[in-house]
């Protein structure tokens, strides 16, 4: 049975002032039947740990180095983050991809990375809007997934998030059949290439505007184990719907 799982994703926003929104979710949710995590900025991890230490929320990065260590100016180790507290990492985001050119292997790195750190590793996969007027998405979906999720792969440590790019922060989403389909896809191509029992145990979640208004639909849908929240995760009442939904779902 996968345990659903809500992650927040908070990109470049929150300053310290914002911890509190982190802390007011923590409250209003001291038992979640759901797992619940807010990926804040790298500056926030450490507070943030902090703050939510014994609560139900844990605390994730966005993004980590490949190597251990080293002349990286301005990058994060896996180790790093694990360091102050967090327990995943999300990988391969399509703004990453786009902003910083991030291929296939270079994430299939950072997620190798990140399980040697000890961390979850919330792979992001989705395709853009030409892809799927293309006719494309499954191959797009399949391709990444090849490429960015190496060997080794199991429940405790991998996360997959299905993000359609033309989704993410414009408030279009796909219909549910179409969630399905490609959620139904990423669970036959995990259990070829990693088996049947870890492909059973490795949570799938859908990201790209969910909201408290569409939470419930689409947590309705088989397959589904949970969102990666953008916008909807920075404030604790929006999150904590959504949060309340998968509770529910
Ligand atoms: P959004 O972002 O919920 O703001 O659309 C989702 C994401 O990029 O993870």
């Amino acid at each position: 049975m996968r345990r659903k799982l809500a992650a927040g994703n908070w990109k470049m926003n929150g300053l310290t002032a914002d911890l509190g929104e982190a802390e007011t979710l923590a409250t209003r949710h001291p038992d979640p039947r759901s797992e619940v995590v807010i990926c804040p900025p790298a500056t926030l991890i450490a507070p943030m740990a902090a703050r939510l230490a014994g609560s139900a929320v844990g605390v994730g990065g966005q993004d980590c180095h490949a190597v251990a260590s080293g002349a990286h100016t301005g990058d994060i180790a896996a180790a790093m983050l694990a360091d102050v507290g967090a327990r995943h990492v999300i990988l391969g985001h399509s703004e990453r991809r786009a902003d910083h050119h991030e291929t296939d292997a270079a994430i299939a790195a950072k997620v190798t990375a990140a399980w040697a750190a000890g961390l979850t590793a919330i792979l992001c996969v989705g395709e853009t809007e030409p892809d799927r007027d293309g006719g494309r998405t499954l191959d797009v979906i399949t391709a990444q997934l090849d490429g960015a999720l190496p060997e080794g792969a199991q429940a405790d440590n991998t996360v997959i998030a299905y993000e359609p790019v033309w989704a993410i922060g414009t408030g279009r989403t796909p219909s549910a059949a179409q969630i399905r389909e490609v959620h139904i896809h990423l669970r036959d191509a995990l259990a070829r290439r990693f088996g049947a029992i870890a492909a059973e145990g490795i949570r799938l979640l859908y990201g790209g505007s969910v909201k408290p208004a569409n939470a419930a639909e689409i947590f309705a849908i088989a397959d589904v184990d949970g969102a990666l929240v953008g916008g909807a995760s920075l404030k604790a009442s929006d999150f904590g719907a959504i949060i309340a939904a998968l509770d529910a779902a």
